[in-house]
């Protein structure tokens, strides 16, 4: 009967954790793939004009395939984020990554907090970090 006890103390534990992770509890398989709440195609076009125009694609590569100065965006391959959720990506933009925390030795220039020059703001963090999201997913 203890024993039973703890079982279910811990698949209570188990299920409270899943639950509090993303907010809203969302089903197994390709749950990371759902869109993130907020997102829309909207901003998802912004983004992809403010990373293609603006500075990103200069470290990235065009559409983030990849670059001398920055690593690819576009698969689920990632060098300092952990899973690349959409959260990760909007604080890794506004935070930027300074020259001791580059993992790359070969990539000499950091990036600068809130895209360096480009100087986003918070709306337009969120619209490129909504971009990056979706390139990864494809
Ligand atoms: C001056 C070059 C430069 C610019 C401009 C730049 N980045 Fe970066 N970015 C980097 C470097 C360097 C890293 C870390 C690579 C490493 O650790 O080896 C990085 C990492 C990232 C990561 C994490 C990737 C991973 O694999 O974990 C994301 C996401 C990212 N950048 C998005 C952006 C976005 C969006 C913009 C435009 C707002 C941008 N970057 C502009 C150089 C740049």
């Amino acid at each position: 009967m203890r024993k039973l006890l703890s079982v279910i103390a811990l698949s209570a534990l188990a299920a409270c954790r899943g639950g509090s992770a993303g907010g809203a509890p969302t089903p197994s398989g390709n749950a990371a793939n759902a869109r993130p709440a907020g997102v829309t195609d909207q901003m998802i076009a912004l983004g992809d004009s403010l990373f293609n125009n603006g500075g990103c694609m200069r470290c990235h590569g065009a559409k983030g395939i990849g670059a001398q100065n920055g690593p690819a965006l576009n698969d689920a391959a990632w060098v300092q984020l952990k899973s690349g959720t959409y959260d990760e990506i909007v604080q890794l933009v506004t935070t930027g990554v300074p020259a001791a925390a580059i993992k790359d030795p070969t990539r000499k220039n950091p990036m600068g907090a809130r895209g360096g020059r480009m100087n986003l703001n918070d709306d337009q963090i969120k619209a490129v970090a909504s971009y990056v999201w979706s390139i990864s997913r494809k």
